[in-house]
């Protein structure tokens, strides 16, 4: 049977994106980031997942604010990396896996959880910035991807309380599909930034740290905060952290923190980073 072997939590910053891209990843600035993932790029080598669920939000590039799905289930063979306006990441296609994605698509909305279907979807630097983070620059990602974007951008997002247990469905998918894979899932974006307005450039790390503490020891803490608790405290583009639970979800309730990173700031943004393992994986 598949099984979930880990969680990843990670920042989706799009400059550190471009820092790998332009080649400054060695300039002090940058080194302070990517250093923070050397013992992450180690742990997944040796961990080696065959699939990867990347827990994602599209920034109105694949879909447009036309059709914002709440959950959107990347069902396809493959996923071409978007052009955000400086011309596509030069990183390799995103490699899907069909098969498991229908199974959980089919798991999951018998469940009663009403995932959209997509067949067709560029990827932003939502998905493609955690990958470059965990894997560096290959010339072909080393598993297969699994992408199900989350709609943070247009009010109202999801609550953290249904993605948590979106999470749990998803386990629950996963751990009937007969083939043996290994599965780790991600959660991304976040942490606390804030974009533009009056209050752009906030970033708190207080809260952030909090946030890492619940998640590795009392998930459930986490879960309940609100929308608002989110948007006062880590900044409006800080609800993108309501993804890291559909993650944590899919885990046990009690699990092994392998890792554990935190540099502020990157770009807009404090960078947060967390690796759990469920206790038997
Ligand atoms: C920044 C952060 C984001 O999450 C994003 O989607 C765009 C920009 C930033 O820090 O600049
Ligand atoms: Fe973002």
């Amino acid at each position: 049977m598949a099984k979930i072997v880990a969680g990843v939590f990670t920042s989706h910053v799009p400059a550190i994106g471009a820092a790998l891209d332009n080649g400054k990843t060695a300039e002090p600035y940058w080194q302070r980031v990517f250093g923070g993932y050397e013992k992450s790029k180690e742990w997944i080598e040796k961990v080696k997942p065959d699939v990867c669920i990347v827990v994602f939000n599209d920034h109105a590039t694949a879909f447009s604010v036309d059709i914002v799905p709440t959950f959107a289930l990347g069902c396809a063979e493959e996923f071409i990396p978007a052009d955000e306006g400086w011309g596509p990441r030069p990183v390799p296609v995103v490699k899907g896996h069909p098969e498991l994605a229908a199974h959980i698509a089919q798991s999951v909305i018998l469940d009663e959880f009403d995932l959209t279907v997509v067949n067709k979807m560029e990827v932003d630097h939502g998905l493609t910035v955690p990958l470059s983070l965990m894997f560096g620059q290959p010339a072909e990602w080393p598993c297969k991807i699994i992408p199900l974007a989350v709609n943070v951008v247009l009010f109202p997002p999801p609550t953290g309380n249904r993605c948590y247990n979106l999470g749990k469905a998803i386990r629950k998918a996963v751990e009937s599909y007969p083939e043996d894979l290994r599965v780790a899932i991600f959660g991304t974006g976040g942490m606390s930034h804030q974009i533009s307005g009056p209050r752009a450039g906030l970033i708190n790390s207080e809260f952030d740290k909090a946030f890492l503490d619940a998640l590795a020891t009392d998930p459930k803490k986490a879960v309940g905060i609100k929308h608002v608790e989110y948007m006062r405290e880590a900044g409006a583009e800080g609800i993108e952290m309501v993804m890291w639970l559909v993650a944590r979800g899919a885990l046990d309730e009690e699990v092994n923190e392998v890792y554990r990173f935190y540099t502020v700031p990157a770009s807009n943004t404090a960078v947060g980073h967390l690796i759990l393992e469920n206790k038997v994986a």
